[in-house]
């Protein structure tokens, strides 16, 4: 049983509402302000993430699926929950029963929605300014005025649009300028109501207030809604000296040494023996493989920490297990149950998600959502 119990996924709440503050002062003031909790909160445990999110101030939360939402009303949150993907059309009634709060991108969701509804319903519309994924078209505007206006019953409590370049954001000649402006000429459509707008990712904060080029006029504050996600839980949005933001990371990704052994030089570690010793060598096996998250990817090409220092993850990751070498740490300090840092922190040292992520040319977000239910999350 304890093999795999003793590889878990720290979460720090704090860092969580740390976060939060830093992000949401970076934003206009009495601008929408949804952090986003969707894919289990990025892998940190949504229903725990969104209590300490409310506790620090959210007013709102953003998952894409339906029963991402449900899980979060089953826990007995009360904020407004957007629901930011499309959903078959018999999920509908439990949109509605649940009191979520869609982000429509299409006439026949808001059909559906009109249809079912009995009493009047808050809904939010998503415009496709270029991103190509969900949202209406800029030309269906007027149309989706006119529906609204046929059908007091939906109340329109917001409108938004999704970057595709947020990291440009702060640039007067970027793409994201293009995309603010196409925005804006959709909201002309909905001029007479009262409504709340919403652009900006992370990528998009960040940028907006790290540019050297920042321009008052590229982006009109009050379209300056912000739906972080990544922040929220930690990596910097941008690479940039410059846009560095006042964020924690909140997930540390921990496991232990269950067995040690020594190699004879020659000797070769794990399928297809892709490592082999170059002299007697001291290795570790860690109770975490690709079935947890940790990338087969990595097999060969990644750090983890013990005693305070980077070691190598040596020969191919397996399911549930991967091998260290072990043999550069003071070996009379080295036993069965020591604490091995895949993601996180210990002594000096420092292993980022950000990190793990350009080793294997992928994203934070990936190395974060990719940690699986069966690593268990213990939070602070
Ligand atoms: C619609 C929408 N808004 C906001 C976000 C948050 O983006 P980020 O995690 O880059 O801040 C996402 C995530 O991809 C999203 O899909």
């Amino acid at each position: 049983v304890s093999n795999l119990l003793e590889t878990r996924a720290e979460i720090d709440l704090s860092k969580v509402a740390h976060n939060f503050r830093t992000l949401h002062q970076l934003t206009p003031r009495g601008g929408f302000f949804c952090p986003m909790v969707k894919a289990n909160a990025y892998g940190h445990g949504d229903v725990a993430v969104a209590r300490a999110l409310i506790a620090a101030g959210a007013q709102s939360l953003g998952v894409v699926r339906v029963d991402e939402a449900v899980r979060l009303r089953d826990a007995g949150i009360h904020v407004p929950i957007l629901l930011f993907g499309i959903f078959p059309e018999e999920q509908t009634a439990q949109v509605i029963s649940s009191s979520i709060t869609p982000v429509a991108s299409t006439l026949s969701q808001l059909q559906g929605l009109a249809r079912a509804m009995q009493t009047p319903f808050d809904i939010h519309l998503k415009f496709n300014t270029g991103m190509n994924r969900l949202g209406f078209d800029i030309m269906d505007a007027p149309k989706v005025r006119e529906f609204l206006d046929h059908h007091p019953g939906l109340k329109l409590k917001g409108i938004c649009t999704h970057l595709a370049k947020g990291e440009d954001a702060g640039s007067p000649d970027g793409f994201s300028q293009q995309q603010f402006l196409a925005f804006e000429k959709a909201l002309q459509s909905f001029k007479g109501l009262q409504f709340q707008k919403h652009v900006l990712n992370s990528a998009g904060i960040a940028s907006l207030r790290g540019s050297p080029n920042k321009n008052q006029s590229a982006v009109p504050t009050e379209i300056c809604g912000a739906r972080p996600g990544i922040g929220i839980y930690g990596a910097q949005p941008l690479s940039s000296d410059k846009a560095q933001l006042d964020l924690l990371p909140v997930m540390a990704l921990k496991s232990k040494l269950v067995l040690l052994r020594w190699l004879q030089a020659g000797e070769t570690v794990s399928y297809g023996g892709t490592w082999r010793a170059g002299r007697a060598s001291l290795i570790g096996t860690i109770p975490i493989g690709y079935a947890d998250g940790l990338f087969r990817l990595l097999s060969n090409r990644a750090e983890v920490l013990c005693h305070g220092q980077r070691i190598p993850l040596v020969g191919t990751i397996c399911m549930d297990y991967v091998m260290v070498d072990l043999s550069e740490l003071d070996k009379n300090q080295v036993s069965v149950g020591d604490e091995v840092v895949l993601i996180g922190e210990q002594g000096r040292e420092k292993i980022l998600a950000t990190e793990v992520a350009e080793r294997i040319g992928t994203v934070s977000y990936e190395v974060m959502t990719a940690v699986s239910e069966r690593v268990p999350r213990v939070f602070r």
